[in-house]
């Protein structure tokens, strides 16, 4: 498969920091039978990944401006284009020795996302899509499963834990949800649910209080490959107010029907 140049420059930064992280990975399992456990040696993972993302993406294509998730904004000479990458998406499972996490790099043209690349490094999944291009698993294109009833369907989201989210508003969501579908799931990265559901493994995803890192790539990616997407209001708001509702457009309808719903 032919992969264009501003794709190619995302997939080597991603791959080189995916090679880290698979490095640290497998010291983080060790870590889990330690007393002190594994969470500084996570910290600088995530560090030294995202440290090899900015060098790679700055000396592919100077002067782009970045919003890193650790580093912060970086203001470029070229305002017109803006990487959004977190290093680490999935944080808590790498932690835990899990292997689902990922890293997620989107370029933004002039306010609008034009590339996204989200890598699993642990499965060796690489998901990437192009504005106009369609969406890739590997060289395999992507298509966002066809199923129209929530009954038959797989659903995705993220729970907010201890400091984290709106928990009374999550459990009126998530009782409203399970009584419609056949099952709910909760990965714990944001960026992979959004590449599941565009490779129709997950028919629908929603989830609140995101970062605009967390979910660039991954809308660029269900939208790619046929999904809709916006945030619970059924705006375009996304990446201002961190929430998300993504599915083909009939299941995406209907999540955000069942999810304006109110306890009861
Ligand atoms: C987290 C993951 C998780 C989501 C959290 C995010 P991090 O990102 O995307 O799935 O539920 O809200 O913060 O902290 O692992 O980069
Ligand atoms: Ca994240
Ligand atoms: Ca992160």
């Amino acid at each position: 498969m032919a992969r264009s140049a501003i794709i190619n420059v995302m997939v080597q930064a991603a791959m080189k920091a995916g090679r880290s992280l698979a490095r640290d990975f497998g010291e983080v399992q060790n870590l889990q039978v330690s007393l002190k456990g594994p969470g500084d040696y996570v910290t600088q993972a995530d560090r030294r990944a995202e440290e090899i993302l900015y060098t790679e993406l700055s000396r592919a294509r100077p002067g782009y401006s970045f919003l890193l998730e650790e580093r912060g904004v970086v203001e470029g000479e070229d305002a017109q284009h803006r990487w959004l990458v977190d290093p680490l998406d999935g944080t808590t499972n790498f932690l835990h020795g899990l292997p689902i996490f990922s890293i997620s790099i989107a370029l933004e043209r002039q306010g609008q996302i034009v590339a996204g690349v989200i890598y699993n490094p642990a499965m060796d999944e690489l998901y990437t899509a192009e504005r106009g291009g369609g969406a890739f698993l590997n060289d395999r294109r992507m298509r966002v499963a066809a199923r129209r009833e929530l009954s038959d369907c797989v659903i995705g989201t993220g729970i907010p834990h201890l400091g984290r989210g709106h928990h009374g508003r999550a459990l009126v969501d998530l009782r409203n949800v399970m009584a419609e579908v056949a099952g709910i799931r909760r990965f714990g990265s944001a960026a992979l649910d959004l590449a599941y559901v565009a490779a129709g493994r997950m028919d629908g995803f929603w989830e609140d209080g995101l970062e605009p890192w967390d979910l660039a790539a991954g809308i660029l990616m269900v939208r790619e490959a046929g999904g809709f997407v916006t945030d619970r209001a059924g705006k375009q708001n996304m990446l201002e107010n961190g929430s998300i509702v993504a599915g083909n457009e009939a299941l995406h309808r209907a999540l955000l029907k069942t999810l304006q719903k109110q306890a009861g």
